[in-house]
């Protein structure tokens, strides 16, 4: 038998298979041209692995160091190991890392005359004013690396977080710091910030509207909310990683859409949806494995770290990808949380610490948690609230005199327990994949048919597909 902390051997057995899998076919693509899609697969199957034992192994470690939560919807409240997203993060960032070389393998062979051929004659012109080189590619390179970048601060930030609980009135506007570099490459690489008419108001308005620097302060604006949003969306096992895996693969799917032989090449948008399946394929790996010990019930937390890190690979990829508003679309119940919330946010209703679930021992159910008045909520708030309790969007609790003593706090994942009735706490994650899932693939869909109504074209060319 196999302690909590250390691989059984069938795990061990079944870890070392997909490694060496990895492995092989990543060294294969060196005879090729560098195969940078399948070298990006290969390396998420060792990311997967790799992430997997390590959060396996590393548990006790942060239970010493003190990186540790209580589960607050078992019967116990054991305390298990909290911020496991930073091992996710750092095996990402590395995965990303080696993933260079490959990503520009092609150039390189080329700038150097036959991947590093050290007998190429250097003439004395070209010790004196160096040599001719292919042109290689720097601007992807340097988006990929601003994207790294981003993604390295927003990190230092989640662990900081997790390490001091830092209030999340202080820490909102730090991605948007963290975003500067990408914005940067962006203004230089691409540039485009107009935004296209529909169809309805180019009579009006032209065919293009162009939002100059506000375009920059949106993008800004979701490098702010994607990682907040994710972290508003938890507080049950499972959840926060289910809604990024998702995401992750409906944004996969989109930018597999793109590729030949779906979408003919060349077309202007396959080297960046390219450069998004990059950043997303080893996030799937690490999130995959992550998911595998902080499912109902969770073995670990994955803290706040997690969050951010995984709103920032989609701000990455939505903003650098050229596709920020689709991005916007498969947010639509990260988005309606957070508006949703917004009352409780700017305190106009009180907010407690935690307004997750709350768990029922007698049934062993979650139930929708709720805010105590102790004063009685002013007229104004009392009438939003009771027209809430009517609409059926919130459950409010009266005394004998009418007064409101209790109300949900205003999360989906509370709504959705008081529409639903109370329900066991992997049921909920559940359903909470199945309303991400269906809100994103009607996003898409959105996105790429019913747009159709209002724009004159796809920049798809959905035809193709059907
Ligand atoms: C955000 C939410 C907060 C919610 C919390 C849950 C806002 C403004 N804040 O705060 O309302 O309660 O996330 O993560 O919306 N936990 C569990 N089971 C889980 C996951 C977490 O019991 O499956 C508890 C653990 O005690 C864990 C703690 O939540 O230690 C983590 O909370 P933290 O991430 O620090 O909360 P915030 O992100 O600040
Ligand atoms: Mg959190």
């Amino acid at each position: 038998m196999s302690s909590s902390n250390t691989l059984s051997r069938t795990e061990t057995w079944r870890l070392l298979v997909l490694v060496g899998v990895g492995v092989g076919i990543l060294v294969n693509t060196f005879q090729g041209d560098g195969a940078p899609l399948i070298a990006a697969g290969s390396l998420s199957i060792i990311a997967f692995a790799v992430t997997f034992s390590m959060v396996r192994w590393l548990g006790p470690v942060f239970i010493k160091a003190g990186l540790k939560g209580k589960d607050m919807a078992k019967p116990r409240k054991p305390e298990i190991p909290e911020t496991m997203g930073a091992v996710c993060a750092v095996v990402y960032l590395l995965s990303l890392i080696v993933f260079i070389p490959f990503a520009f393998y092609k150039d390189i062979v080329a700038a150097t005359s036959g991947g590093g051929n050290r007998d190429v004659v250097i003439e004395d012109q070209h010790i004196e004013h160096g040599r001719y080189l292919h042109r290689f590619p720097h601007g992807k390179l340097a988006s990929y690396l601003s994207g790294l970048l981003s993604l390295q601060s927003i990190i230092i930030l989640g662990i900081g977080d997790d390490l001091l609980d830092i209030r999340w009135r202080h820490k909102v506007l730090i991605p948007a710091f963290a975003s500067i570099p990408m914005l940067i490459v962006y203004f230089v690489d691409f540039g485009v910030t107009q935004v296209v008419v529909p169809v309805p108001l180019q009579r009006y308005l032209g065919d293009f509207i162009d939002l100059g620097s506000s375009y920059y302060l949106y993008m800004a604006a979701i490098a702010i909310f994607c990682p907040n949003a994710i972290n508003m969306l938890a507080g049950i096992n499972g959840i926060e990683v289910a809604q990024s895996l998702v995401i992750a693969l409906l944004l996969l799917f989109n930018d597999a859409m793109y590729l030949a032989p779906v979408t003919p090449y060349p077309h202007p948008a396959t080297d960046s949806h390219l450069f998004s399946i990059y950043f997303l394929l080893p996030f799937i790996g690490v999130s995959a494995a992550l998911l595998c010990h902080n499912w109902y019930p969770s073995k670990v937390f994955v803290g706040d770290t997690y969050c951010y890190f995984a709103g920032m690979v989609f701000a990455v990829v939505g903003i650098l990808g050229h596709f920020s508003k689709t991005l916007l679309l498969l947010f639509v119940p990260q988005i309606f949380n957070f508006l949703y919330s917004t009352p409780q946010l700017f305190h106009l209703i009180p907010c407690p610490r935690h307004r997750l679930p709350k768990f029922n021992a007698s049934t062993g159910l979650l139930d929708a948690s709720v805010t105590e008045w102790t004063i009685p909520p002013s007229p104004l708030v009392a009438t939003a609230l009771d027209t809430l309790h009517t609409l059926r969007l919130a459950r409010v609790t009266k005394n004998e005199s009418g007064q409101i003593i209790e109300s949900s706090n205003l999360t989906l994942l509370n709504l959705w327990l008081v529409w639903m009735g109370p329900m066991r706490e992997d049921r909920l994650a559940w359903h909470m994949v199945a309303v991400q899932t269906l809100c994103g693939a009607a996003g898409l869909f959105v996105r790429h048919r019913l747009a159709l109504l209002v724009f004159n074209h796809d920049n798809r060319m959905f035809q193709y597909l059907v």
